[in-house]
């Protein structure tokens, strides 16, 4: 009897601490949501992971990478891909940043019906109200950005023109962007993006593709540049490269 009880007593102990400082963050967003998560979410991500291998092999072209991946952000069941990136906890007494925008990573569970790899990198951003995704380019990148929380404003550019000094850009988006909206970023349309907060908070889910352009002379990842720059004939804007540190003082 009295080992019984020590061997339920301890069984306890052990569960209540594994639980306080193990489990919960081990586990947290792989089985105790696990269940919660729709097969169609499930099958959403995988596919979303399909079309990243299919661009990254170049099995795709950019383009349409861009318009199918916006299709597929269209349709997701926002309410379930929130849990499934345990978003309540993810920003559970978040620290948010005075300047520019905070990366927060994350991992998605591992559950029945995901991909065990993911071809592109993740990430949510959080913002505070007035505070920016700074105006940047990308090389050799395929991006997309769905709006989990909030209202932004979103600009977009082509760019155009790699120059010395300078990127000749067009304006081709610049809108509001609400929960469930989305855009998306290639080598080859809208290379240049730019959100500010609205409201008092504002999360991004982005999603990137490394190296879709195979022999790209061009260092992999992001350029900064000042879009308020000379105004051109045809809307068009030569745009001054800048640093990192400068374009979030600028727009940060
Ligand atoms: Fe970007």
């Amino acid at each position: 009897m009295a080992e019984t009880l020590t061997r339920r007593s301890f069984s306890r102990d052990a569960l209540s601490t594994l639980l306080t400082y193990s489990l919960l963050d081990t586990l947290g967003n792989n089985d105790l949501f696990a269940d919660k998560i729709k097969p169609v979410t499930r099958k959403w991500l995988t596919q979303v992971n399909d079309l990243g291998l299919a661009v990254k092999k170049q099995k795709l072209k950019q383009v349409v990478w861009q318009k199918q991946v916006e299709e597929l952000f269209g349709k997701v069941e926002l309410s379930d891909l929130l849990k499934m990136l345990d978003f309540d906890r993810l920003t559970k007494g978040l620290k948010y940043v005075d300047n520019g925008a905070l990366s927060i990573r994350f991992k998605f569970p591992r559950i029945e019906g995901l991909p065990t790899e993911y071809v592109f990198g993740k990430q949510v951003f959080a913002l505070k109200r007035k505070r920016s995704v700074v105006p940047h380019g990308h090389n050799n990148m395929a991006t997309a950005f769905l709006i989990l929380e909030g209202k932004l404003r979103g600009r977009h550019y082509d760019r155009l023109e790699d120059r010395k000094d300078e990127f000749l850009i067009r304006p081709t988006i610049d809108r509001k962007f609400r929960r469930g909206e989305h855009s998306s970023i290639s080598d080859y349309k809208d290379n240049i993006h730019w959100f500010e907060a609205q409201s008092d908070r504002a999360f991004i889910f982005n999603i990137h593709v490394l190296d879709v352009t195979p022999g790209s002379k061009k260092p992999t990842g992001r350029v900064y540049l000042d879009p308020n720059g000379k105004k051109q004939k045809g809307g068009l804007i030569l745009a001054r490269k800048v640093g990192y540190k400068e374009v979030h003082k600028l727009y940060g």
